[in-house]
């Protein structure tokens, strides 16, 4: 019997044009160029400013991208997957109104929290509808405006983030391109290390919480980055081996884009060379969600059909996995 696969046939990203850099901090906060550059490897990030623009505004020109450079009449889309947690609004979900801005009016559509790992969540959860049967053409999307929930007065966690969106499109393959395998894992007891406090059920707003700025995104860095540092590893390592591959079977390694240091212990763990892996935090900073279709959308004229690709992820929840594709165009 022949398998049926979720194949990668088209990727579209989207950057905003304003562009924060490492001396634009250096003016708001007590920070500099060279601690930001050595300790995270970002010297800058691009922001949505524009008022009323959110999240979907990022994800729209990376699915228009798609749609036109593949000719595909967006009522044939049968879903969008938004990974984010900066959605629009709580409710609805931001994909619904990124599926009414495209004219998907035949998709359905859903939101995805999951951080950082919010696209391998996705792709995953994308490549299963697919292999089911049930459906043939699914847009994930990841895509995050963190300035929205950015401190600009925490020098903690203001130089790491930007924001950005990138999209994928699977479509249903029976030549063994696609999905080949994933690792998913996630750890409640780290929310208290890297969350929001305020904005949820727990805390909603109010003067006193608004006062205390806690709508915006708190991290313990260090403790953080012990763990992304095992996580991603452990478990990019875990998805090889389960595999049977080697780090010489890789074309690329394209790692979630949270800190340089995370990224080349990840690559050195499972044996790939640095020219194999997609790094481009130092142009966008953590994009959270965004971080690996940008990877891809920026590499994708030098990616041949048929290479294998390990993308890897932690983020809050915490959240992390990998994912094994076999590249479908
Ligand atoms: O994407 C989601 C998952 N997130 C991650 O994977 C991020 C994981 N964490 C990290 O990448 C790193 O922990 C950070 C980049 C956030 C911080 O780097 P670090 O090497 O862990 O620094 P630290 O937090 O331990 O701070 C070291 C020092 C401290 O000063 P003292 O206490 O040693 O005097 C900080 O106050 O650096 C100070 N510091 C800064 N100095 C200049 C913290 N932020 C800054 C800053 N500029 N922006």
């Amino acid at each position: 019997m022949i398998k049926r696969t979720a194949a990668i046939t088209a990727i579209g990203g989207y950057a905003p044009e304003t562009k924060i850099t490492n001396a634009d901090l250096e003016k708001m906060v007590d920070t500099n160029d060279e601690w930001i550059k050595t300790r995270t490897g970002i010297s800058e990030r691009r922001i949505l400013k524009e008022p009323g623009k959110a999240t979907s505004d990022l994800a729209v020109p990376a699915i228009q991208e798609i749609l036109t450079k593949k000719n595909i009449d967006p009522t044939t889309i049968d879903c969008i997957i938004c990974a984010t947690i900066t959605p629009d609004m709580v409710f609805p979900a931001t994909a619904n109104i990124i599926a009414d801005k495209v004219g998907a009016v035949n998709a359905f559509g859903f939101d995805l929290s999951a951080a950082c790992s919010g696209f391998l969540y996705g792709l995953t959860t994308a490549a299963a509808f697919i292999e089911s049967g049930r459906y043939k053409r699914i847009i994930v999307v990841g895509a995050d405006k963190m300035s929205s929930i950015v401190d600009y007065t925490d020098r903690n966690t203001c130089i790491l983030f930007g924001d950005g969106a990138g999209a994928a499109l699977l479509e249903a393959n029976e030549e063994g391109y696609g999905i080949l395998d994933s690792i998913l894992k996630s750890d409640g007891s780290g929310k208290d290390f890297l969350h929001m406090k305020a904005g949820g059920s727990l805390k909603p707003a109010s003067v006193e919480t608004v006062l205390a700025r806690e709508h915006f995104a708190f991290q313990e860095g260090k403790t953080v980055f012990k763990f992304a540092v095992k996580g991603m590893a452990d478990v990019s390592a875990e998805l090889l081996e389960r595999n049977q591959l080697t780090g010489d079977d890789i074309a690329w390694l394209v790692p979630h884009q949270a800190n340089l240091r995370i990224i080349d212990a990840t690559a050195n763990r499972i044996g790939i060379a640095k020219e194999k892996v997609m790094i481009n935090i130092e142009r966008y900073g953590n994009t959270t969600a965004a971080t690996i279709p940008l990877c891809l959308w920026e590499w994708q004229d030098k990616i041949k059909k048929g290479d294998n690709i390990v993308l890897a992820a932690f983020g809050g929840g915490f959240t992390w996995g990998a994912t094994i594709i076999k590249w479908g165009f």
